[in-house]
């Protein structure tokens, strides 16, 4: 886990974070912080839309940049994703759309996998697939799954294992970790999902946990987190926890009483994955709150509390570091665990 000064350890597992390639350029104490970290993902520069947003001209600009400082400080990257609804170019939506030709994802996929073989080691191949209220069998209705059926998940994995026969392959998906209906359907979904892919014999290694926690969905489900991490080990997968952060839900308590809550959700998870030696990875989704996504998510969140401006112009405070680089509880919740 990253001090703004430290020099990267060599912890039992790894810790990573989201990074944006801008970061990567001025020495700032977030620079320090990334340099910490044992693993660099892609916030969204490595999406699909990001980087090929005009067919036929793929830009690797942002991957070439994260590579370059990962392998300058001995760290790893995970491509994030070859396959996400929200980051598909509309052309891309088109062609599957109009063609439902198998060749359109072929194609993407050997734009980025053999370039980067050997370099990117592990690969979201497909982000949030799941959804057990809306979806179709419990897969989310998307321009893929429209295309080319519910089958599309184990087929993209297969033609991952091809273009790049050692990346390790990871689905990644979220709301896997509560005590609540909604989250316990979706965790049945993805253990019947890696079973059905793995009695295929189709190739999967991983899968990602997202771990944004909200304090308006309580406290985490230790035992059945703890339970779902032991089923999928027990079905030959990695498990990673790929996206940490807190969102909160009332800005208007202390700030010491705020950090100790988004501390706490955290240490909950944390807890689990200490015991869990399936686990070989927790990635938080940034590091300081001031370039934190939660950011934006929040305004949902103010607008439905009746605060001052004063309390309105707060950030959320989920990430391990605050606006000011300056390390918080949660920071040495994490250090106490990886
Ligand atoms: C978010 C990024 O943090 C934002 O900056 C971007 O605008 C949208 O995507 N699940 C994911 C991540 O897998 O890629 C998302 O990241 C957060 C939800």
């Amino acid at each position: 886990v990253p001090s703004p000064t430290a020099e990267p350890a060599a912890p039992q597992r790894l810790f990573g974070a989201a990074v944006r390639p801008d970061q990567l350029t001025d020495e700032t104490p977030l620079l320090a912080a990334i340099r910490g970290c044992g693993l660099l993902v892609p916030e969204y520069h490595g999406q699909w839309s990001a980087v090929e947003w005009r067919r036929g001209d793929p830009w690797y600009g942002n991957y070439d940049a994260i590579l370059d400082f990962a392998e300058k400080h001995g760290q790893q990257v995970r491509g994030h994703s070859l396959i996400w609804e929200q980051m598909t170019p509309d052309w891309a939506r088109e062609e599957m759309t109009s063609g439902k030709d198998w060749k359109t994802i072929e194609r993407h996929f050997a734009t980025l996998l053999p370039r980067y073989s050997g370099r990117i080691r592990e690969w979201i191949v497909v982000n949030e697939m799941i959804d057990t209220e809306h979806g179709d069998h419990g897969f989310r209705r998307t321009s893929f799954q429209r295309a080319y059926g519910n089958d599309y998940v184990r087929r993209a994995l297969e033609t991952a294992r091809v273009l790049d026969p050692q990346a390790k392959l990871m689905i990644n998906d979220y709301s896997l970790l509560y005590d609540n209906p909604v989250d316990e359907a979706r965790r049945n979904k993805m253990l019947r999902l890696v079973e059905s892919i793995k009695a295929s014999g189709t190739p999967l290694d991983m899968v990602g946990i997202q771990g944004h926690l909200e304090l308006r969905k309580g406290r985490i489900s230790q035992p059945k987190a703890a339970r779902f991490m032991t089923d999928l080990a027990g079905m030959g997968v990695e498990v990673a926890i790929t996206e940490l952060d807190v969102l909160e839900d009332d800005l208007r308590r202390p700030i010491g009483e705020r950090d100790r809550l988004v501390a706490d959700a955290a240490q909950d998870l944390l807890d689990v994955v200490a015991d869990q030696k399936a686990v070989g990875s927790v990635v938080t989704w940034g590091l300081s709150d001031k370039q934190s996504w939660l950011q934006d998510r929040l305004d949902a969140t103010k607008a439905a509390q009746a605060c001052t401006p004063v309390d309105c112009g707060r950030m959320n405070r989920g990430l391990p570091f605050d606006g000011e680089m300056r390390p918080k509880p949660m920071h040495a919740a994490l250090q106490r665990t990886l």
